[in-house]
């Protein structure tokens, strides 16, 4: 995928999902805001691997507003411009209703925080800079808690993912015009720091409830988001891409 002359700010890009993602935009050739929030060295090596001095690694705790914005002005000072998005970075805490309700209320006010508000903001930011440039892409790693639901620990998380499917249709149906595209990919399980500890409990009964004979790896889901970069999806505009192994279907 020929992604030359293309800037990108992937969320999340330390580690897991994101990380596959910023590869493979960088093999594309895009030039990359490899954003991080704790793992800023994983997220210089990630540029090292890739041999290039062209992206950079940002770092931003997206759990405050000011950090998101801030974020956002970085990648504009370093890239000069932005041609998408990918909104990836997320959290997975469960908070069981038999928390004390501070507790369970911290928690759900967190998720919503990176999973849902930071992703706003910097939609909010790149709308306003995509219509000084008659458009861009907006990418949006939800999941697929949005359609089957989550399990009772998790309803934050499913809110959450529902919330940024829905932001996600709605700047399609509302910018379009202006050459703004957004799309949301639904993955499962895959494999990575966030899902290992349930894929190892959950065990073989994860794998039946499965098409194909193994859980998604982060490297199945980043050629999508190379392509969708790319504009040769753009006329799917709003779209839901499930990414499960065949695990849901609807
Ligand atoms: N893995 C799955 O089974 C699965 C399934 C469906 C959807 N997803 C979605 O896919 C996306 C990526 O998940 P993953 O599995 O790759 O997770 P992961 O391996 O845990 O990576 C999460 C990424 O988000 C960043 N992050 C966490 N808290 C943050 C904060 N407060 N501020 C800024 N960044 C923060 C992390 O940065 P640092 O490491 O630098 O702290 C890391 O780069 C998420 O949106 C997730 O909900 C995952």
């Amino acid at each position: 995928m020929d992604l030359k002359g293309m800037h990108i700010l992937v969320t999340g890009a330390s580690q897991g999902i994101g990380a596959a993602i910023a590869s493979q935009l960088m093999a594309g050739g895009a030039r990359v805001a490899v954003h991080y929030n704790s793992n800023r060295a994983r997220a210089e090596a990630l540029l090292a691997a890739n041999n290039t001095s062209a992206s950079v690694a940002l770092g931003a705790n997206l759990e405050d507003p000011g950090a998101v914005e801030g974020l956002f002005r970085q990648s504009l000072d370093a890239l000069g411009h932005l041609d998408a998005l990918v909104l990836n970075a997320g959290i997975f805490t469960p908070h069981p209703v038999s928390e004390p309700l501070d507790s369970w209320w911290r928690t759900w006010r967190q998720i919503q925080a990176v999973n849902l508000d930071a992703p706003g903001l910097l939609t909010r930011l790149a709308i306003e800079h995509f219509r000084q440039r008659a458009g861009g892409r907006l990418v949006y790693i939800g999941s697929r808690a949005a359609f089957r639901g989550e399990t009772a620990d998790n309803l934050g998380y499913a809110a959450s993912k529902g919330g940024l499917t829905s932001l996600a249709r709605s700047v399609a149906r509302s910018y379009g015009k202006e050459g703004i595209k957004a799309f949301t990919i639904a993955p499962g399980f895959t494999h990575t720091a966030m899902a290992e500890q349930a894929i190892a409990e959950m065990g073989q009964a994860l794998l039946e409830e499965t098409a194909l004979k193994e859980l998604t790896r982060p490297e199945h889901i980043a050629p999508l988001v190379a392509f969708i970069c790319s504009g040769q999806l753009d006329h799917a505009t709003g779209t839901v891409i499930d990414i499960n192994a065949g695990s849901y279907m609807h």
